[in-house]
């Protein structure tokens, strides 16, 4: 259902890789919505993934992107203001990789090499993202820019590993850009907490399937899955929120306020005598 939320707007969408991806879903809801949407990705993931095929869906193209580079992300905005005949409104960043996680590398004993690319990939891109914007000044007057976190930014979670860094200072550049972007241009910076969710990152983390009973059990409203990121997300593109900014917006059924639920006290209990639990 269509509520015309974003009619006449324009975005940009970073880190849709395949229908799984949250910004798959997001970049649809938001062509459904009425906008016009420019898609960007690594030039690795959009040869493995599929995102053409939702490029042509969405009447619209793939600019190949590191965002890791300047000089790249400067090429997806002239593609973008050539597309939409100017600037734009929007921009989603759904980026994120950690080399630690993906080699398995535990948290104690770091490749620090690959710890800064964790970061850099995850997090300073958001950073290059929004500065560039800002010096080409291709955001209008109340534009949005959204980035997807997860809680590990704020609790310890087992095995989230070095993206719990990158999470926490991804929140802080939406607050600290948040603050000069609102003020000389009422531009609103905010992340998104959302739940654990089925993708080809959020399934690289070690015991996932296990993480996602736990969120389930211990949330009343259950987990939020990416059609509800982005029904959430396009909110905050949308008019609605102006005034919502440098905020970490939690979208995880309750799970952020809970400390134990019956549902899950009901496992827990079931698996007290465990001999592997110690740790
Ligand atoms: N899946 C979850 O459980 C979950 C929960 C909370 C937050 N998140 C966050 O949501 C975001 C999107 O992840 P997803 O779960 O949809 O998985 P995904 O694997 O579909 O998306 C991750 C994207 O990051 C892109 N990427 C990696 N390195 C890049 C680079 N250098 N430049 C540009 N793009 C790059 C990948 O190509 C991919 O499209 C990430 O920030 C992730 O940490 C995920």
């Amino acid at each position: 259902m269509s509520y015309n939320l974003l009619k006449g707007k324009k975005g940009v969408v970073f880190g849709a890789l395949n229908e799984n991806s949250m910004a798959w879903k997001i970049a649809e809801r938001a062509y459904e919505e009425g906008a016009e949407v420019l898609l960007s990705n690594t030039p690795v993931s959009i040869r493995m993934g599929n995102v053409k095929q939702l490029a042509e869906k969405l009447n619209s193209q793939v600019v190949p992107a590191d965002a890791t580079k300047v000089e790249d992300i400067k090429k997806v905005y002239e593609a973008a203001k050539e597309q939409f005949g100017g600037s734009f409104d929007f921009i989603l960043h759904s980026i994120g990789m950690s080399p630690n996680v993906r080699k398995k590398v535990p948290y104690d004993a770091l490749d620090y090499t690959k710890f800064e690319q964790t970061i850099d990939i995850s997090a300073i891109s958001f950073h290059k993202i929004i500065q560039t914007a800002k010096q080409m000044d291709v955001i209008n007057e109340w534009g949005s820019i959204v980035a997807l976190s997860y809680i590990a930014a704020q609790r310890t979670l087992f095995e989230y590993n070095d993206m719990a860094e990158a999470k926490a200072l991804l929140e802080s550049i939406a607050r600290s850009f948040g603050y000069i972007y609102g003020r000389e241009k009422m531009v609103r910076i905010n992340t998104i907490s959302q739940s654990p969710t089925p993708t080809t990152a959020g399934s690289g983390v070690k015991g996932f399937d296990g993480l996602m009973d736990f969120t389930e059990r211990m949330s009343p409203l259950g987990n939020a899955d990416a059609d509800d990121l982005a029904n959430y997300c396009i909110t905050l593109f949308s008019d609605l929120t102006k005034k919502v900014t440098m905020q970490n917006l939690y979208h995880d059924g309750g799970f952020s306020s809970m400390g134990m639920s019956k549902r899950a006290m009901f496992m827990y209990n079931k698996s007290l005598n465990c001999d592997e639990c110690d740790d």
